[in-house]
């Protein structure tokens, strides 16, 4: 099985740098990799490279400082804050899984019919499809029993046009269909009626393995005739039409079920998959005795949280600035999305463009100066927000995208700032999703009446994976708000492609049919409330 444990820890050890803490104050933590003599490490040899290396960065005036940090004091998060956000969606999280309650909850909490992780027994060959960002991805999977591997044969990226992405439903699964009948063509597979997981990544109401009607777009896809239909009817209908290949069973995958599938097949004790990328969300193995909408009680089924949804109904208000408001409302479904667009790949680089647009408007940068660049939607890019935040090369990185990139007479102090910008936004972003792993995990633990939980997030996305310090200040939110969880992170390799895979040879293994009953209007909220009750005393 190939799967990446890059943990990043260890990857930052040695060098000090500054960054901005809790409550605005500059600290020093140790980070980055330059050389250190043991001799040498002790606390005092600490604070004097500390101070070297303060004096050497302090360009920033202290009275220009307590204004940028008064500007950007909405953007943090205390930690009694952060626990109410954790707290919050763990009665959302309720509220999605009740029959009573589903309709009007923000979080929808979705069954998957996917009701155990993989055994070590599966076996065989798979198209995978996946949809869920800007390309589409066919994918040909084997999974070998003997080796205990799950190997991706081959793979094809397909672009989607941003017309395609907005225009009729139909265009976008012909477009799919034709994708898949070329890869087949090309692997001389055409003639094989292969088993397929498909991967789509957007919030689905699955009536079973095989039937998942798309509730809405989200990460800025917007096709007509999709909402409210069965997408593997749609896609089954565009292969019909061409009438030169077809496929076998199909099992619906959202990215986070994936990734945890793919976690879990080397690490049993994978019980949830985290997504932080363009979109967030996370799904884990629920008890079904909790999963009131599905008929049985026995057993586990894996819910996909759609926690993006968080806030919907206007539970963070108080912790939304009024940057996130402006991003929501310019973007192209307002309202939809709210805890997502605090924290994804998508939204990220959008949010501090317009911060920095406000801090040039007060003078705070640029000498005022702006550039037709910043005024663009979208031109300040999530991945400068890493770039910019890296140890030893982030100020120069700074110092190129606002000269280059964005048109700005950036001075170093102006790349200080930036950076300080940028380390505040993520910060943000990390943190808010360790409150809602907490959230997650301290539901498990009760769930299973445990004093101490221990178990293992499957994890991908590139705002986690690719910026230098998201994962610790993540796992450090996680550490403080579910302390008696222990929590392992892996990064996985392919959840998508090769989790998709895994879904179905699972669901093969199992098939155990289910029903996803009929929801009732909200009016007798009885089981929801006694299970609130029941945590809370649990806690
Ligand atoms: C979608 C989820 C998906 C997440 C990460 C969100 O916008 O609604 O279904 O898992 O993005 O890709």
């Amino acid at each position: 099985m190939e799967v990446d444990v890059n943990r990043r820890n260890g990857r930052n050890r040695g060098r000090f740098h500054l960054r901005v803490g809790l409550k605005g104050q500059r600290e020093a933590v140790q980070m980055s990799s330059g050389v250190t003599n043991g001799a040498s490490d002790g606390p005092a040899a600490k604070r004097a490279r500390l101070e070297d290396k303060e004096s050497e960065q302090a360009t920033v005036s202290p009275a220009t400082m307590t204004k940028v940090e008064d500007f950007l004091l909405p953007f943090r998060l205390s930690p009694e804050k952060l626990r109410e956000v954790s707290s919050k969606l763990r009665k959302d999280l309720i509220r999605g899984l009740g029959k009573h309650t589903h309709r009007r909850a923000p979080v929808k909490m979705l069954p998957t019919f996917v009701r155990d992780t993989p055994d070590g027994t599966e076996n065989g060959d798979f198209l995978a499809l996946d949809l869920g960002g800007t390309n589409f991805r066919v994918l040909h999977v084997r999974v070998e029993e003997s080796l205990q591997k799950v190997l991706k044969m081959d793979a094809q990226v397909c672009a989607i046009p941003q017309e395609m992405m907005e225009g009729p439903g139909e265009e976008l699964f012909d477009h799919i269909a034709a994708c898949l009948a070329e890869f087949l063509e090309s692997l001389e597979l055409k003639d094989k009626v292969l088993p397929l997981g498909f991967t789509f990544s957007f919030p689905c109401e699955q009536k079973d393995i095989d039937k998942s009607i798309l509730i809405r777009w989200t990460k800025g896809f917007a096709c007509s005739g999709v909402e409210g239909h069965d997408v593997v009817q749609l896609l089954r209908e565009a292969i019909k039409r061409r009438g030169d290949y077809d496929i076998g069973s199909v099992a619906m995958v959202n990215d986070t079920v994936g990734t945890m599938m793919n976690c879990a097949y080397q690490d049993q004790s994978c019980e949830i998959g985290l997504i932080i990328g363009t979109g967030t969300n996370a799904c884990y193995m629920e008890e079904m005795r909790h999963v009131k909408r599905v008929e049985g009680d026995e057993g586990r089924m894996c819910i996909n949280t759609e926690w993006g949804g968080f806030g919907d109904d206007g539970s963070l208000r108080d912790v939304q600035t009024e940057f996130d408001v402006e991003v929501d409302r310019s973007s192209i479904n307002p309202g939809v999305h709210t805890f997502e667009k605090m924290i994804s790949g998508m939204y990220l680089g959008e949010v501090a463009r317009l911060v920095l647009i406000e801090m040039t408007k007060k003078n705070l940068l640029f000498g005022g100066e702006m550039s037709e660049a910043l005024s663009t939607p979208d031109s300040f890019e999530t991945r400068f927000i890493s770039d910019i935040e890296e140890e030893s090369t982030g100020l120069e990185h700074a110092l190129q995208i606002l000269t280059e990139d964005l048109g700005l007479p950036a001075t170093p102090e102006d790349c200080e700032l930036v950076r300080l910008v940028c380390n505040t936004l993520s910060t943000r972003s990390a943190q808010l999703c360790g409150a809602a792993l907490a959230a997650v995990a301290n539901r498990i633990r009760n769930n299973r009446g445990l004093n101490h939980f221990t178990t293992t997030v499957g994890v991908e996305g590139t705002v986690y994976t690719k910026h230098p310090h998201y994962s610790d200040r993540l796992e450090e939110t996680v550490k403080a708000l579910a302390p008696k969880c222990n929590i392992n992170f892996i990064v996985t390799d392919d959840g998508s492609g090769k989790g998709a895979a895994m879904v179905t040879a699972v669901a093969q293994r199992l098939a155990i049919p289910s029903t996803l009953l009929e929801d009732s209007d909200g009016d007798n909220n009885e089981d929801e409330e006694e299970e609130e009750e029941e945590e809370e005393e649990e806690d």
